[in-house]
C-alpha cells in the first residue's frame, strides 16, 4: 500500500515516517493490515536522513492543485496530512495561514474525491480551537470556539475532513494534538515553541527565555506518544469514530513551573539555573486563549495514550535525541 504524509520533512511528520517503517503495514481499505510499499513525504523542503527505498522524497507546495495531484495518486490508500504553518505564523500572517491550514487541505480532499478510492485521511488539528471563556476542565463535549486564526482555520478543516468524510469522498479523522514537547532542533514560530525550548535548550547548555510565567498551564504530550496516536488513529474503524468530529488527544496537564521541575530531577537541578523568566505579553495574550486541563475520556475509550508524567518526556527526549 501506499502511503503520503504531507509536511513529512517536519518535526512529527519525519517522525511518523521512521515509525511507519519500522513497523511496515497499515490498515487497507479492508481494514486488514497491507505491507506499505511507498511512503511519499511530501513538504516544502525535502525530507533529510531517509535511505530506505521504500520512501520517495517529493518537494512541493501543498497549497498547488497540481503538486497535490503528484502526491495523491489514486494508489495511494493513507494519507496524514500535517503540512501546516504554525499559530505564531498564522497569526501574524494571515493569508500565509489560509493559504496553507485551509485551501491546502481543501485541494487535498477535492484531489482524494477526485480519485475517487476514499483513502483514510488523518488531519492533526489542534487544542487551539479552544479558546476563550471555558470550563475549568475542556469535556469532550466543549464547543470548538478558536481566539485565533490558526486554531479557526484547523476548526474548519476538521469540518471538512467530517463533511467530506459523511459524503464517501475520504475516511476522514480528526485529532486535536496537545503541545507537543520536547521538540528537537531549533525553536519554531508557534505560541507555544517555549513548552520545548526551555527544557531542550537547558540539556544543551543554552539558556532559554520563557515568554509565560511559571503557573501557565500546558497540555502536554510527547512526541512519541503522539506519534503512536497518529498511527492508531489510523487504524481504527470509522465506525469508532462515530458522528462526534475531531477527537481530544489525552495529554498531561503540567504547568510551565512543574516541566522546569521534572528538568531539573531528570538531569540535575543545575539545568533549572539555565531558564530566564520574561514575559512577551503578544505570547501570553495566545497561550492564556489556550486550555490547559481537559477530560478525555472518550479518546482513552478509543485506545489513545498519554505519558505518565512529565519527568517520562524528559527522559524520552534524552533517549531519543541527546544519546
Ligand atoms: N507540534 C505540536 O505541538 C502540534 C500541536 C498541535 C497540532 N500540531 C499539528 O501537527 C502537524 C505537524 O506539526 P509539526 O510540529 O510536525 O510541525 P512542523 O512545522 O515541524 O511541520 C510542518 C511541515 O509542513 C511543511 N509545510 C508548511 N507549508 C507547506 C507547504 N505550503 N507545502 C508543503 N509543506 C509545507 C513545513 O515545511 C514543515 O516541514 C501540523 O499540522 C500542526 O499544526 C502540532
Amino acid at each position: 500500500m501506499e502511503v503520503l504524509i504531507t509536511g513529512g520533512a517536519g518535526f512529527l511528520g519525519s517522525k511518523l515516517a521512521r515509525q511507519l517503517l519500522a513497523r511496515g503495514t497499515l490498515a487497507g481499505p479492508s481494514g486488514q493490515p497491507e505491507k506499505i510499499s511507498r511512503i511519499t513525504l511530501l513538504d516544502q523542503v525535502a525530507a533529510q536522513g531517509f535511505d530506505d527505498p521504500r520512501i520517495a522524497v517529493m518537494t512541493g507546495d501543498a497549497a498547488d492543485a497540481a503538486v497535490i495531484a503528484k502526491a495523491l495518486t489514486p494508489s495511494v490508500q493513507s494519507v496524514f496530512h500535517l503540512a501546516a504553518v504554525v499559530s505564531g505564523e498564522a497569526e501574524s500572517d494571515f493569508d500565509l495561514g489560509m493559504r496553507i491550514n485551509l485551501d491546502a487541505t481543501r485541494i487535498l480532499l477535492e484531489q482524494a474525491r477526485k480519485n475517487g478510492n476514499r483513502p483514510r485521511v488523518v488531519f492533526t488539528s489542534s487544542v487551539a480551537v479552544f479558546g476563550g471563556d471555558l470550563p475549568p476542565k475542556v469535556l469532550d463535549t466543549t464547543p470548538a470556539t478558536p481566539q485565533g486564526s490558526y486554531g479557526a482555520q484547523k476548526a474548519m478543516c476538521e469540518l471538512m475532513v467530517t463533511d467530506y468524510s459523511r459524503k464517501g469522498f475520504v475516511d476522514g479523522r480528526s485529532l486535536r494534538l496537545p503541545t507537543v514537547t520536547v521538540r528537537p532542533g531549533k525553536a519554531n514560530k508557534a505560541a507555544s515553541s517555549f513548552a520545548s525550548g526551555i527544557i531542550r535548550e537547558p540539556l544543551n547548555g543554552v539558556v532559554s527565555i520563557c515568554p509565560v510565567p511559571p503557573d501557565t498551564k500546558v497540555w502536554a504530550l510527547s512526541p512519541r506518544s503522539t506519534v503512536h496516536n497518529l498511527i492508531h488513529a489510523h487504524e481504527l474503524d470509522s465506525a469508532a469514530f462515530g458522528s462526534a468530529g475531531a477527537v481530544n488527544l489525552p495529554g498531561l496537564t503540567t504547568t510551565v513551573g512543574e516541566m522546569v521541575a521534572a528538568m531539573g530531577r531528570v538531569a540535575g537541578a543545575e539545568t533549572m539555573k539555565l531558564v530566564e523568566w520574561k514575559e512577551d505579553p503578544a505570547i501570553l495574550r495566545l497561550v492564556r486563549t489556550w486550555p490547559g486541563d481537559f477530560v478525555t475520556a472518550r479518546a482513552e475509550k478509543m485506545g489513545f495514550v498519554h505519558d505518565a508524567n512529565f519527568d517520562e518526556v524528559v527522559k524520552a527526549y534524552v533517549e531519543e535525541e541527546l544519546r
